[in-house]
Formats: structure tokens, C-alpha cells, sequence
């Protein structure tokens, strides 16, 4: 049984989506062992406690410096013993030290075609507002296993979602949530929890 730890910064409807392939059978040999929030109050807080799952605040404004947050972040992860970390619209830097110990066991879901629209600075809402305002016709989403770059490894799976004439970053948002993130993450937890991807070369290959 895979252990996976779920962490987030905001609405939540990515872990939502892990809840619910869970529960219906389509994530299997899976078992979410806690949901970490670097928010305090948000809505994925909640949804974590309704499921059962237990959940947990770590805000790096809760302490004097980052590398003491970044302390007691890696040990809340260690003490989890988690075989995969899933970010779920977390939007705060890995740190380094997690990288190098949780090295091809941390996958992230972004909110476009990676190398398009990725990097720093492009997170959450902003990366549909820079995708209307370049005027591309086609965008998606990625999951990514998480390296010491920016949105820099390896991609597991990407979905193209059109972009219409008439959308506004949130009306895009939604249908790339909908089309392909909703889908991609949970399929790729399945396909990590069933032994089907491993990374070659930096490639992410399907066994
Ligand atoms: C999602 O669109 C996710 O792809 C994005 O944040 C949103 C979180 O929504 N992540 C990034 O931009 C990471 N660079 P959610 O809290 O409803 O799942």
C-alpha cells in the first residue's frame, strides 16, 4: 500500500479529486496518510477532516527563518514515512533537502504545458492570466515528478485543453481543472502506486 501525503495552499479541488478516485476505486493500493497545508483556514483543511484524513498546519510565518521552517517541514514529512508526496497546488519551494531524500517520490500538478507558462512566478491564476494575455490557443495541464528546478522534472503526463475566444483566466482555470487536472493527477498516483512509471535518464517510462 502506497503511503502518499497530500500538500496544498488554498481551495483544495485537486486533493478533492485524489479523495474521491480513492474512495471510487480508480486510485488503488493508495492510502492518503495526512494532508499538509502551509495555509492555515483554507478550504483543503477541511475537506482533509471531512474524509478522515488527518490533517496539518506548517506556515513558514509561524517561524523566525526559513531554514528553521524548512526544519520542521522535512521532519513533519519524515515523521508521515510517506512513500510519495503529492503537491496539490502547493505553492511554496521545496526545500532542497526534501528533494535530495524524497528524490522521484515528489509529483506536482501545473497548470499548463510545461516548458510553456512554468517557472517562477507562474502559479494558480497568474499562469491563465499570462497564457490570454500571449493569446495561445491551446494550453493544458502537467504532472511532473519535482526536482531541485523550478518545474524542471520529469514529465509523467500532460493534457491539452483549448483556450476560447471569450475566456477569462477563472473560465480557463476551471476547464484546465476540469479536462485534465482532476484526471491526470489521480491517474498518475494510480500508475506510481501500481508500479507502472519509473524514471529513466530523466524520462519518465511506461512499463
Ligand atoms: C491548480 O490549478 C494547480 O495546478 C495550481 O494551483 C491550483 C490549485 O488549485 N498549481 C500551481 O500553479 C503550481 N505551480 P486547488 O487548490 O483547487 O487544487
Amino acid at each position: 500500500m502506497l503511503r502518499a501525503v497530500v500538500l496544498v495552499s488554498g481551495g483544495g479541488t485537486n486533493l478533492q479529486a485524489i479523495i474521491d478516485a480513492v474512495a471510487a476505486g480508480q486510485i488503488t493500493n493508495t492510502e492518503i496518510a495526512a494532508v499538509i497545508s502551509n495555509n492555515k483556514g483554507v478550504k483543503s483543511l477541511g475537506r482533509a477532516e471531512k474524509a478522515g484524513i488527518p490533517a496539518y498546519c506548517i506556515s513558514p510565518k509561524d517561524f523566525e527563518s526559513r531554514e528553521q521552517f524548512n526544519e520542521m517541514f522535512l521532519a513533519k514529512i519524515d515523521e508521515i514515512r510517506p512513500d510519495l508526496i503529492v503537491l496539490a497546488g502547493f505553492l511554496v519551494k521545496i526545500p532542497e533537502a526534501m528533494v535530495r531524500k524524497y528524490s522521484d517520490r515528489i509529483i506536482n500538478i501545473h497548470p499548463s504545458l510545461i516548458p510553456s507558462f512554468c517557472g517562477v512566478g507562474y502559479y494558480g491564476l497568474k499562469v491563465h492570466e499570462k497564457a490570454l494575455e500571449r493569446g495561445v490557443k491551446v494550453t493544458g495541464a502537467t504532472v511532473h515528478f519535482v526536482n531541485e528546478g523550478m518545474d524542471e522534472g520529469p514529465i509523467i503526463a500532460q493534457k491539452a485543453v483549448a483556450v476560447l475566444d471569450d475566456d477569462t483566466p477563472e473560465v480557463l482555470q476551471r476547464r484546465v481543472m476540469e479536462q485534465a487536472e482532476w484526471n491526470l493527477l489521480p491517474q498518475a498516483i494510480d500508475d506510481i502506486a501500481n508500479g507502472r512509471i519509473k524514471v529513466e535518464g530523466g524520462k519518465v517510462i511506461r512499463s
